[in-house]
Order: C-alpha cells, then structure tokens, then sequence
C-alpha cells in the first residue's frame, strides 16, 4: 500500500462496494446496496451485464497475457478485490506478470494490504483518474511497472464516472502518452443514451445520493476514447459481443456497456 487510508464512509454508497455486491460479493453495505436494488427494480439484468463485464475484462487480460505476451497491468477503476483478479488470471499464464490495482474508493486500501503482502508482483494505490499525472508519478506505480517496457492501461467501467468537466479524453491521452509502443487499452463504459427508462431511473437512484454518473454518452463519444490507437476486432461492442463462447446470451440486461480493445503503434 502506497497511501495512507482515509476514513471509509459507510453512511454513504461506494461504487467499489456497489460493484461487489453486483458480482455477488460479500463486502458491501445496506446503502450500498438500496442503490443497486433501486435500480434492479428497473433493469434486474443489471447483476448480470456487471457480470458480463466482469467476463469481458478476464477474456482481454487473458488474451494480452497469452497471446501478445503483455507481463504489466495499470488496472484504473480496479475496484474491490473479486474472483478472477486481473493478477489472478495473469499470473496463472505468466507467474511474473505485474499488476497496479489503481482506485478513489479508500475501501480498496483496506484489502490492499493483505492482497499485497500475499501475492509478489503486486501494488495497490489510491489514485483518481481525473488526475492522470498523480497516479503515473505514485511510488507504487513507478516501484512495479517500467514504462520502457509494453503495458496494459485497463479502464473498465470506470470512466462513465468521470465528469465531461474533468476531460476523461485527455486524462486518457496523457496515461496512453506515457506508454511505449506495443501498449493496450482495455475499455469499457456503460452507455444509457438510448433508454430513456433506465437512464431516468439510474439518474434518479444516483442523483439522490449526489453521485454523478456520465452515462448518457454515446458509443461515438466513447469511440473516441480510441482516438489514434489501432482498434482490435470485433471493435467497439457490447461486451458479450467481444470475443465470447459461442455459447453465451448475446443480451443480458437493458443496460448497454461497450467493449473494446486497443494497440498504441
Ligand atoms: C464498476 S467498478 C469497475 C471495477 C473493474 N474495473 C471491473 O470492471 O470489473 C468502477 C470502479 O471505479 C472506481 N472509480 C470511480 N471513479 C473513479 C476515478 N475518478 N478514479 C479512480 N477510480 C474510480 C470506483 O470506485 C469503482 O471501484
């Protein structure tokens, strides 16, 4: 652990433990999860299109692990620890495989230091993507990856919490800026712009709460997350649409997530 743990509110909904209790994990609150439930009362395939990501996310970091031979992590938004980690599933490919577990939910520091002390290859770090900078210059960053070196920049589910105000376009430029050739981006972002009930019902849930969500982008605007990189097949699409068992439900939930890939050149 590269900071020090802040208080944790529990008066309050953490995305990390709203997360959790959507992949069917044991770590959140009864504020936690009033929020998910109000928004299951709309859309009750919420619980799996979070299980769907999740799936998308351990098919990408499998694939770069196995076959482009990826052995770095920056894992932004990285939530609680869960079944699947991203070291876990990289780790089994490649045991020297290195992961930063990056998060603004001070809950993440709780688990961290065990989650560090047990496994190598591991740093965990509080840090905010809307200060892109803060988290390349945190020591745990620099102490575990090397920047000469390919690295997988993972932003899954994370930047639709990421205001318009504090340009995501850019907070993403500059970490991919800072990558070698070779690197990826591994994205997901959830897109409500084109239902109105579950947006509505979303906004509400979190408005109430004071929480911002950004969901309301379009998949051009999430498109351009992509900008100047080479985009992997399938492209930008939904995540049970990225690279799936032939045997998987095409649509789990009215919630759309989009998925996709990227090489920086
Ligand atoms: C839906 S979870 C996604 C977890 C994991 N990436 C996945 O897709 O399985 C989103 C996570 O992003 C974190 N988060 C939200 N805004 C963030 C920000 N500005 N900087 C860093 N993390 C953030 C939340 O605390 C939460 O743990």
């Amino acid at each position: 652990v590269t900071e020090t743990p802040l208080e944790i509110d529990t008066t309050r909904p953490g995305l990390a433990r709203m997360y959790d209790y959507l992949l069917g994990g044991s770590e959140s609150h009864p504020v936690d999860r009033a929020l998910v439930d109000e928004i299951a009362a709309t859309d009750p395939g919420v619980f799996a299109a979070a299980r769907a990501n999740r799936d998308f996310l351990i098919r990408a970091v499998r694939y770069l692990t196995e076959e482009v031979g990826i052995r770095q992590f920056l894992d932004i938004g990285s939530g609680l620890p869960t079944q699947d980690n991203v070291h876990a599933v990289a780790q089994a490919i490649a045991s020297e495989a290195r992961v930063v577990y990056v998060d603004n939910d001070p809950t993440i520091t709780v688990h961290a230091e065990s989650l560090v002390h047990a496994e190598k290859n591991i740093e965990v770090v509080l840090g905010d993507l809307g200060r892109p900078q803060e988290i390349l210059d945190a020591p745990g960053v620099r102490r575990l990856l090397d920047f000469d070196e390919p690295v997988a920049l993972l932003l899954v589910a994370v930047l639709h919490f990421v205001p318009d105000a504090e340009d995501p376009w850019t907070a993403v430029r500059l970490l991919l800026d800072a990558l070698p050739p070779g690197s990826y981006l591994v994205l997901s972002h959830v897109s409500l712009a084109e239902l109105d009930e579950l947006a509505a019902t979303t906004d509400r849930a979190f408005g109430k709460r004071s929480i911002e969500l950004n969901a309301n982008r379009t998949k051009a605007q999430i498109g351009r997350f992509f900008e100047g990189l080479e985009l992997l097949e399938p492209g930008l699409v939904e995540t049970t649409e990225w690279r799936a068992e032939q045997t998987a439900p095409r649509r789990v939930s009215d919630m759309v997530i989009y998925a996709g890939l990227a090489r920086k050149n």
